[in-house]
């Protein structure tokens, strides 16, 4: 018998397309209430007695601290396990991993590197599975990214984000919000960084645009985004991505080229002088702070939705 009570069928969220637009306007509606009652000091515990297990296969500071911080708000307990204090370090299978401890938790969040390895957890789990980030795909973050884009600028459906740089995990995650979201999303990267065909099929130019010239790229744009120019699990590369990225570097020049109100964001942890300037990402039109903050309300809203479903009548 299943250790858990869930509210409707088993549902995870291993890629942003895992949840319907309609799924995706009710979680930032209710992440926008819980972020006003957390302002205003209101216990909001709908996961009471619910326990999160976090596995993190690579370093985090922002997704760390909101899904721990997040599920104690909501009401409930955290274990935080790494490969290397746990049997994951020790060649214990993944599936074995899933199997034994989702009997014990209500939900599982997992940072790990290939995506494969996150759909093999989940497809051995009794319990929800979060994404917190593959080498593939990094949905909590676009979720929190488009929260804080509507905070600060209303309907992103219609709109332009321009991506400056490495066509990572965040690109192709932007990507796929942007097919269901409804905006554009332009991209420049330098040769041999680019988004790679056989993943993104042949969208139409509404959907998105890909430009040698990272200027071109940011022209028009109610966004500009970008992100480190080496992920994690590819440090190897990292001086010739170096190199390669030069000219990838979000500067005042690059956001002149956008609309004179488009605001600047990144997923951090960032680096001045690579790729984002100093005088834009701590310039006035950056919001980065309120990007980070909204990690934690968006994803205590998506852990209440994978657990309870929707609650459209306020409770607690
Ligand atoms: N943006 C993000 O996921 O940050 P961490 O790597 O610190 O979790
Ligand atoms: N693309 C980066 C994001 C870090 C939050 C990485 O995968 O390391």
């Amino acid at each position: 018998m299943d250790a858990t009570v869930q509210a409707g069928p088993l549902r995870h969220f291993l890629q942003f397309r895992d949840l319907s637009h309609d799924e995706i306007k009710y979680v930032l509606k209710r992440a926008l209430l819980i972020k006003d009652k957390f302002k205003r000091y209101q216990a909001h515990h709908t996961l009471h007695d619910r326990t999160l297990a976090m596995v993190f296969e690579k370093a985090s500071t922002r997704t760390r601290v909101s899904f721990e911080a997040g599920m104690y708000q909501l009401g409930g307990s955290v274990i935080h396990l790494t490969t290397n204090d746990s049997q994951l370090g020790r060649s214990e299978p993944i599936e074995d991993t899933a199997r034994v401890i989702s009997r014990m938790v209500d939900l599982v969040m997992i940072r790990t590197f290939e995506q494969t390895r996150i759909e093999r957890f989940a497809s051995h789990s009794r319990v929800p599975v979060i994404n917190g980030l593959t080498n593939e795909f990094h949905p909590c973050q676009i979720l929190a990214d488009i929260l804080t884009f509507i905070e600060h600028r209303g309907d992103i459906q219609g709109k332009t984000i321009a991506w400056i740089g490495d066509a990572n995990n965040m690109a192709y995650t932007w990507l796929q919000a942007a097919e269901i979201m409804g905006f554009t999303l332009h991209v420049s990267a330098p040769t041999g960084y680019k988004l790679d065909p056989a993943r993104t099929g042949q969208p139409p130019a509404s959907v998105l645009r890909e430009f040698d010239d990272p200027l071109q790229a940011c022209k028009g744009a109610h966004l500009v985004t970008t992100d480190v120019w080496t992920s994690m699990g590819y440090e190897d590369e990292n001086e010739e991505r170096r190199k390669a990225f030069a000219d990838w570097c979000v500067d005042e020049e690059m956001m002149q080229m956008a609309q004179p109100d488009a605001i600047f964001m990144h997923c951090l942890p960032a680096h001045r002088g690579e790729e984002v300037s100093g005088a834009v990402i701590d310039g006035p039109q950056s919001v980065v702070w309120d990007e980070a903050e909204n990690r934690l309300h968006l994803q205590k809203a998506l852990m209440e939705f994978l657990l309870l479903g929707r609650l459209d009548d306020e409770i607690n």
